[in-house]
């Protein structure tokens, strides 16, 4: 068998594995559709966790993360906020714009503030806020 022959028998053995599960839905890869953007994750509702700011991107002013459901940021007076970081829109996790010290979702461009609250649509429901505490490099995340 040369190659040629070996990747077409195995390229009609996977296509006909795959058929019959696209056809029953199972299969994953066979959906364009991204379904987990498409449902907001619910706001963390009992949280406390704790950081090292001291290296990765909350070591500088403007730096964010997205950790346990939540994203915490950094703002450039160098204070650390978080919110929950699903959007309320479809669920797409927001980003954290340093210029205007906001959350922004980049999937329909629904902007927060930082504080969470709403302040351009599509999202009509405001993100949660999370208490922060910073010791040392140590930075406490809790509801
Ligand atoms: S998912 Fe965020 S604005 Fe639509």
């Amino acid at each position: 068998m040369n190659r040629k022959d070996f990747f077409a028998k195995v390229g009609f053995g996977a296509a006909a594995a795959l058929l019959p599960a696209c056809i029953a839905g199972i299969a994953s890869s066979c959906s364009s559709d991204s379904s987990s953007t498409s449902t907001p994750v619910p706001a963390p509702a009992s949280v406390d966790f704790i950081l090292d700011v001291s290296t990765g991107s909350l070591n500088a002013n403007g730096g964010f993360l997205v950790t346990n459901g939540i994203v915490v940021a950094r703002t450039n007076l160098g204070t650390f906020i978080a919110v929950s970081a699903s959007c309320t829109h479809e669920g797409t996790n927001v980003n954290y714009n340093v210029s205007n010290n906001n959350f922004v979702c980049p999937n329909h461009n629904a902007k927060f503030s930082s504080t969470g609250v709403v302040t351009q649509g599509p999202a009509s429901t405001n993100l949660k806020q999370y208490n922060t505490s910073l010791t040392g490099n140590t930075l406490r995340v809790y509801s």
